[in-house]
Formats: C-alpha cells, sequence, structure tokens
C-alpha cells in the first residue's frame, strides 16, 4: 500500500444481453469481491464499482431477433444482473449501467475533450454498407471468412475460431448479418485514436514500469506492442450507444469500447460527488478485475485514453484471469454451456459461499481451468464440511457440553498449546502475501490451514478423552480451540462472508477487524456462546447427479440441433410395404441376455401368439421398465438366433442422431394384434 491512501477496485461491465455465469463469477467477481473485503477488513480506503455494459451490437442484434428495442434487453438483463450479483453477495459499492444519464454525460464530455484537444485523427474510409437495410456494418453485423484460419462465420471484429481480432474489410466473402446479403463499400468519416503514437510512452510505462504484472497480462501487452500499434477507430455509425458529441455527426456513436470503461468513471460519478478523488488523485491505487479477453482494452486502450485526456490516473495493476471451462468444454451462451448464477442461486438456496468457495480454489489464476459438479461436492464435503464446519462445531459443541456454552478460562498452557496460538499468525502472513499478490486460490488455502490446524490439536489432545481424566486441562484445550475459532471469522471472512456472520453469531462476537487476527485472547473466558447449528452441510450424490443431467441434456439438445436426418431411401411399392406385418402386443416377461450388454429376451403377447423376440435396447431400458409395455413388432420378420436363443420378429425404435433408441408404441392402448400400416 505505502505510497497510497486508497484503491479503487473496477470490475468488468458484463454485457446486458444474457445472465451471468460461473465463468464471469471465478475470472472477475469473486476475486474483485475477495479483495475489496479484505481491504474494508483492515480499515483501508476502498471503493468498488461496476455496472452493466449496454451498448454493442449483439444487444441490438439480440433486440431485432427477438421483436424488441435494444433499452428493453438491457433492462431486463441489467435488472436479472445486479440481482443475482447482490444476492450472491458481490459487495459492489455501486452498481451503475452504461445507459444511465451520467453515463452520456461522462463518456460525452470525455470524448469531447480529447476532440477539442486534437487527440483524434478523423479519417474518411470505405466501408461495408447493406443497401437494403441502409446500415453501415460494423462489427457484429457483418460475418465472413477469416482469412488467418478459414473459419467461415468470423465477424467483422473478431474471429471467435482463432481469436484473431479483424477489421470488416479483411473477411473473405463478408455477408450483412441484417439481410444476408453481399454489402457494397461506402464512404464514410470517423474518429481515430492514435494508439501508433502512443508506442514509446506504453513501452516505458507497462513493458519497462510493470513488470510486476502476471505473466499472462504483461506477455499480451508485450505481444500487442511489439507487433506495431495502428490507430483505432472509436466511432461507428449505429443507432444504439452514446452520439457521437460533435455537430456534423449524424447517425454516429462512440464505439462500445470507447464508453464501456468511461462506465466506470460514471459508476463512481454516481455513487459520490467526490468521485474525482478516486480518478485523478495519484495518491489512488486503481486496480481493473478482468477476463483474458478484456486485457488489450484495459492496459492499452483505455490507459491511451486516460493519458491522452490528461488528468486521470492510470491502473497500477490489472489482474487478468484465464478461462474457466465446464465439466471439460468451453462455457458457452449462445450453446447454453454454462452454470447460470441466477439458477444456481435458485436450485441452491442458502450456498452461497460454496459456490464462491468451489470456484476460488478452483480459479483459472494461471491457466485455463475446469469446473466440474463432482469437483464443486468434494470441495464441499471434504473441506467446507469435513474440515472447516467439523472443527467450528466440535469446539462449540464441546463447549456446550462441558461448560454449558460458556467460554472456559485458558490455564496454565502447554508448549503444543502456544505453538499453536503462534501458528495462527504464521498463517495470517501467509494469506496476506497471497492476497497482496492476487493469489486468491492459495489466499483461501493458507486461511483453510488455519481450520487444518485446529482440527489437529483437537485430534491430538481428545478433550473427549481427557475429560474422564483431568477436567482442567479440558478448559485450556477447548479455550485454544474457540480462539482458533474466532480468528477464522476474520481469516475466512473476505471468502465465505455469510457463513463468517453466522459464526460470528455461534460465537457472540463482532466483526472484528483484520489486524486482530493473529491474537490470543479474541474471545473472553466467561463469554457465553449462543446455540449453534451446523456451518455447513452435505451435499449428497443425487443433486449433484440432477446438475450432470441437465447438462447432458443440453449437450444431447445442441447436438440434435447440429445433426441433419439421414437422407432418404429409394421408392419402394406399396405391395413392398404391404408385404411387412406389423402388430401390436404387450410385453409379458423381460429379462437380460446373459453376458451380453445391449440385448434383451422379451416374451411378448402379439394378440396371434405368445413369443420370444430378442432386441437390442437394453442400454436403453430396464426388464422391469419394459414389462407391461405395448410395442409395435414386426412379426413376420424371418427367425433368426441371437447369443443361442431364436428371435420372432423386430420391436420397433426410433434411433437418434447418438445412436439411442427409443420404442415406438401405440399412442392409446389398443387390442394385442392390431394390424400398424
Ligand atoms: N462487456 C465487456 C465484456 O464482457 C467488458 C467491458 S469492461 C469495460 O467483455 F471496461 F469496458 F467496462
Ligand atoms: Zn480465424
Amino acid at each position: 500500500m505505502s505510497k497510497y491512501k486508497r484503491t479503487l477496485i473496477t470490475s468488468a461491465l458484463p454485457y446486458a444481453n444474457g445472465p451471468v455465469h460461473i465463468g464471469h463469477l471465478a475470472g472477475v467477481y469473486v476475486p474483485a469481491d475477495i479483495y475489496a473485503r479484505y481491504l474494508r477488513l483492515k480499515g483501508e480506503e476502498v471503493v468498488f464499482v461496476g455496472g452493466s455494459d449496454e451498448h454493442g451490437v449483439p444487444i441490438t442484434l439480440k433486440a431485432k431477433n427477438e421483436g424488441v428495442t435494444p433499452q428493453d434487453v438491457v433492462d431486463k438483463y441489467h435488472a436479472m444482473i445486479k440481482d443475482s450479483f447482490s444476492r450472491l453477495g458481490i459487495s459492489f459499492d455501486v452498481y451503475s449501467r452504461t445507459s444511465a444519464p451520467i453515463h452520456y454525460e461522462t463518456a460525452s464530455e470525455f470524448f469531447r475533450k480529447l476532440y477539442d484537444n486534437g487527440k483524434f485523427t478523423e479519417k474518411t474510409t470505405e466501408q461495408y454498407f447493406d443497401e437494403e437495410n441502409q446500415q453501415f456494418l460494423a462489427d457484429r453485423y457483418i460475418v465472413g471468412t477469416c482469412p488467418k484460419c478459414g473459419f467461415e462465420k468470423a465477424y467483422g471484429d473478431q474471429c471467435e475460431s482463432c481469436g484473431t481480432s479483424l477489421s470488416p474489410t479483411e473477411l473473405i466473402s463478408p455477408r450483412s448479418m441484417l439481410s444476408g446479403n453481399t454489402p457494397v463499400l461506402k464512404e464514410t468519416r470517423h474518429w481515430y485514436l492514435p494508439l501508433d503514437q502512443y508506442e514509446p510512452w506504453l513501452k516505458e510505462w507497462i513493458l519497462e514500469g510493470h513488470t510486476e504484472w502476471k505473466p499472462n497480462v504483461y506477455g499480451q501487452c508485450k505481444s500487442w506492442i511489439d507487433s506495431g500499434l495502428l490507430p483505432r477507430a472509436v466511432t461507428r455509425d449505429l443507432e444504439w450507444g452514446v452520439p457521437v458529441p460533435v455537430e456534423d455527426a449524424p447517425g454516429k456513436v462512440l464505439y462500445v469500447w470507447f464508453d464501456a470503461p468511461i462506465g466506470y468513471i460514471s459508476a463512481t460519478r454516481e455513487l459520490t460527488p467526490d468521485w474525482e478523488k478516486y480518478w485523478k488523485d495519484p495518491e489512488t491505487r486503481l486496480l481493473h478485475f478482468i477476463g483474458k479477453d478484456n486485457i488489450v482494452f484495459h492496459c492499452i486502450i483505455f490507459p491511451v485514453m486516460l493519458k491522452a485526456e490528461g488528468s486521470y490516473i492510470l491502473p497500477e495493476n490489472v489482474p487478468a484471469n484465464e478461462f474457466l471451462n465446464l465439466e471439460g468444454d468451453k462455457i458457452s451462451t449462445s450453446r447454453n454451456w454454462a452454470v447460470w448464477l441466477h439458477e444456481y442461486l435458485e436450485e441452491f438456496p442458502g450456498k452461497q459461499d460454496v459456490l464462491k468457495y468451489a470456484l476460488t480454489a478452483n480459479a483459472p489464476e494461471t491457466k485455463d481451468n475446469d469446473f466440474t459438479w463432482k469437483d464443486f461436492q468434494a470441495r464441499n464435503n471434504n473441506e467446507l464440511v469435513a474440515i472447516l464446519g467439523n472443527f467450528v462445531n466440535r469446539a462449540m459443541v464441546l463447549t456446550e457440553k462441558y461448560f454449558s456454552g460458556i467460554v472456559p478460562e485458558r490455564g496454565k498452557t502447554t508448549t503444543y498449546d502456544e505453538e499453536t496460538l503462534n501458528a495462527v499468525a504464521q498463517i495470517r502472513n501467509e494469506i496476506e502475501k497471497s492476497l497482496d499478490n492476487f493469489r486468491f486460490r492459495e489466499a483461501q488455502k493458507n486461511a483453510m490451514d488455519l481450520a487444518r490446524l485446529g482440527n489437529k490439536y483437537l485430534a491430538d489432545e481428545e478433550p473427549w478423552k481427557v475429560i474422564k481424566t483431568d477436567p482442567e486441562r479440558v478448559r485450556t484445550i477447548l479455550n485454544v480451540c474457540l480462539q482458533v475459532t474466532a480468528n477464522l471469522t476474520i481469516a475466512m471472512e473476505p471468502f465465505l462472508p455469510f457463513s463468517m456472520d453466522k459464526l460470528r453469531h455461534f460465537l457472540n462476537l463482532e466483526k472484528l477487524e483484520w489486524q486482530m487476527l493473529g491474537e490470543k485472547n479474541l474471545i473472553r473466558a466467561g463469554a457465553k456462546l449462543n446455540p449453534s447449528q451446523l456451518l455447513f452441510e452435505k451435499i449428497e450424490d443425487k443433486e449433484i447427479e440432477k446438475q450432470v443431467r441437465k447438462l447432458l441434456d443440453t449437450k444431447k439438445a445442441n447436438e440434435m440441433a447440429a445433426s441433419t436426418a439421414a437422407p432418404a431411401k429409394d421408392y419402394i411399392t406399396f405391395d413392398q410395404f404391404g408385404a411387412m406385418d406389423i402388430r401390436t402386443g404387450t410385453v409379458i416377461e423381460a429379462e437380460k441376455v446373459a453376458k451380453t450388454k445391449k440385448l434383451l429376451r422379451l416374451k411378448i403377447d402379439t394378440g396371434i401368439d405368445k413369443r420370444t423376440v430378442v432386441s437390442g435396447i437394453a442400454e436403453y431400458y430396464t426388464p422391469e421398465e419394459m414389462v407391461g409395455r405395448q410395442v409395435c413388432i414386426l412379426v413376420n420378420l424371418e427367425p433368426k438366433p441371437l447369443k443361442g436363443i431364436e428371435s420372432h420378429g423386430m420391436i420397433l425404435c426410433a434411433q437418434d442422431a447418438d445412436g439411442r433408441l427409443v420404442l415406438v408404441s401405440p399412442a392409446d392402448l389398443v387390442r394385442n394384434g392390431s394390424e400398424v400400416k
């Protein structure tokens, strides 16, 4: 901290065109929240800002597809995102939005100042235009083939297949997203931020001045700067956005990546009239929490904007994370491959801390990482329940049992007691070192070590045995345990705020400041504890299976949507069809065929006779499910032995894209032996 008086924490503004998911949380909001809570606990002056990013082409396209206005789209998702962040306990001091009037004002002023001071270059170029819709096709309004990798659905600003950033004129065979037509070129005038002019300054400021930034962040900056920067257009021919605040610019708005980061400033202005001290005082430390796809905007473009404006401070650090995958696959909004925060909050009520804990334990800090439901369950059951919850619960319950819930005195202590108490201060150092370096998973693990320490101490001291021979000694043991517990309320507070609220209530303790972590008498002998409950509950297999099934269903739906039906077969005659004798029948017996995976032996009442059929459906139906079902059966198929059993006919099934078989049955009950035709 030293040279700084206060910290301003920003977290990337999520696009208000969909809900937030665990990828957003793990990459940005959970670490930013932990850090904000940590600084507040230390008594430092800190402001944590967030808000919704409400401009940009994906929003207008979504509005058009749904037949609503862009404002409708952002109103819906802004409300939803804001609400789910608040329920998760992301402790923003302000959560604003870029369609707010204060933002229009701030962004316009900002642009105007750069404009008046001649910081932009103005250029007329030819850009793609959709004649049918009378609209220029910026960014995601245009698709085409990527010149780098050949992907056919690359956007005008980026190829999502190879990650290259593009401009519309680089696309091969471009098409309009609005009409599907091939666009024409038409002249238009725009303002550019001449990034190239700032190259020497960026080299000095980042490449020489910020070698302490995370390697992933520093590396990306270096590669951008080394490959040469180009002037970048900061205006667009669009209707949705902040209008370009100069006289002769009708139909032009600020580029979304120009206005969005200014949203951090607008949000601070919304929070306090004293906003300038957070943005213009060199004693403020500015930190941007973002995901890796935002690095260039926060480390190069926005700082150049701030520098060009002249009165603002620059980010001191940009602790960007890599990506979180889900069950081995890239998280994707369009494929619905995500765990959505609002759904999680509904399905796991009261378990906000569990999600935060699991995401932090597995945070993609130095490389992409994978979220799995199994891991989520294990983090809860094996760590929160078995380590932290178990220790706290035993300390509380034993105190209730032996001392009616009154904190016992610590008598003469052993070396082991002292070592245990001293270890707390040691652990505090470790947590601080990790947090100060934005290593949140390590910090959380260090904090958890405090509970591990407590568990080991209890297991070694065995108060439940000692009580029989030396009840006085048990007073000291439980006092030590309760001191460790009280310390946990501080150490765990940034990570598990809801649970530590509960724990403080059990202990009858006020919220303690970070500086007290490590003290040996946080809880006073003679104090009365409140009745306690379990801090964490086990998550059962069936809850996890439900989530996994939900994802499998999504995967299935995606595959089905992507698969095409097999081509039609050649014509047959009426007689050929009539030659097939298909009847309805009821399954009266069913069993698995020994030593096979796929086969069931069925006894079927066909109305004509009762016959044996061997069918390859054992992977999809159990024998119990089959008995009593009505099915359709081809009865005049020539008999054929299968695994030594003669099969007399074939059960009709539909087979879907992944090979799964589904029985074809009469829609209503009919007499067995009815002809199917
Ligand atoms: N909406 C952007 C995204 O989700 C992030 C904007 S961050 C800001 O990638 F700095 F521009 F606000
Ligand atoms: Zn590509």
